[in-house]
């Protein structure tokens, strides 16, 4: 019996494994990069896209296993680790899913989108429901390869598409470890007020946008208590996840910062420990974006 299903990012299985098995969550089997559990779903940062209604299906012809997906909604997602020929045609006798790349601040797509798999080929494992709205659980978007000094912005894209909120004109941002300045320059662009805070330089492109001031000091040293309340505090500094623990913490705790977003960033071995101190925090969103490395995007944001 299989009762949820969770899609690791490629290379991440393992740290998927480690935070299900601290969950108490068992994996019966891996198929490709997708945990089988025989428990039901649960939160997992690890999890790109967590199928919640898994049900196999005998599936004895490739005409009967694209009926059966058919007769139970209009719209899935092909996840193949083996068997592609035979999948490939199934998933040929299904509606084709656009894929479409997102041009941000665009709102992710809201149709319904269900997402099978073949374990032999005869055997679908078929979820009409999963928390992504995403095939695979992975966001594209159509590029700016002008603009952004480097391509981190892509990573805040996602999570304010993710979030379904991103700053509106005027509001008044803290870009912590802001330079060179990608994740300023997609803030700056949504005509919001953008503080940068590094000790490292802009790229004087970023610097000089409508809006941009730089500050040039260490993260650790504002005193979130003293400083003016601000609606986002972002957060990119390379640190240790424990250290930006007790930064978020404190902003929390002083009430001067109305939403926040972190990369929770692992060097070495990941830091599970920490990442579960960040998933406690009341009101938290914690995921492995598919435009996230070695780390985990921290969210709270205001009710
Ligand atoms: C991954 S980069 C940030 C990239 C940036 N978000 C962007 O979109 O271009 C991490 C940054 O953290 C900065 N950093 C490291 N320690 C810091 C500290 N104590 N205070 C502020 N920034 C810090 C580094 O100088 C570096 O620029």
């Amino acid at each position: 019996m299989i009762a949820s299903a969770y899609l690791a990012a490629e290379g991440f299985e393992a740290d998927l494994a480690e935070e299900l098995r601290r969950a108490g969550r068992r994996v019966s089997t891996w198929h490709g990069r997708l945990a089988l559990s025989p428990d039901p779903a649960g939160p997992a940062a690890w999890a790109l896209d967590t199928w919640t209604e898994p049900r196999e299906i005998a599936a004895p012809s490739v005409k009967a296993a694209a009926d059966a997906l058919r007769a139970l909604q209009r719209n899935w997602s092909a996840y193949l680790s083996a068997h592609h020929r035979r999948g490939a045609l199934i998933a040929e006798r299904l509606p084709p899913v656009k894929a479409r790349p997102l041009v941000f601040p665009e709102p992710a797509p809201a149709s319904h989108l269900g997402a099978w798999t073949l374990l032999a080929p005869d055997r679908l494992l078929a979820s009409p429901a999963k928390t992504s709205p995403f095939v695979h659980g992975e966001v594209a978007f159509v590029e700016d390869r002008e603009g952004p000094p480097s391509r981190a912005y892509l990573k805040l894209w996602e999570a304010l598409t993710r979030l379904g909120r991103h700053p509106a004109p005027g509001e008044r941002c803290l870009d912590l470890g802001a330079s060179p300045g990608g994740w300023t320059w997609a803030l700056a662009k949504l005509g919001a007020r953008v503080e940068a805070v590094d000790k490292a330089p802009l790229d004087p492109r970023v610097a000089s946008m409508p809006g941009v001031t730089m500050r040039e000091e260490s993260a650790f040293a504002l005193d979130p208590a003293k400083e003016p309340p601000v609606d986002w505090l972002f957060s990119d500094v390379i640190c240790y996840p424990a250290r930006l623990l007790t930064l978020v913490q404190r902003w929390i705790a002083a009430g001067t910062a109305r939403n926040l977003v972190c990369t929770v960033k692992f060097q070495g071995a990941t830091d599970h420990e920490t990442a579960a101190a960040f998933a406690a925090i009341e009101g938290t969103v914690l995921f492995h974006g598919a435009h996230n490395k070695h780390e985990l995007t921290f969210a709270r944001l205001a009710p």
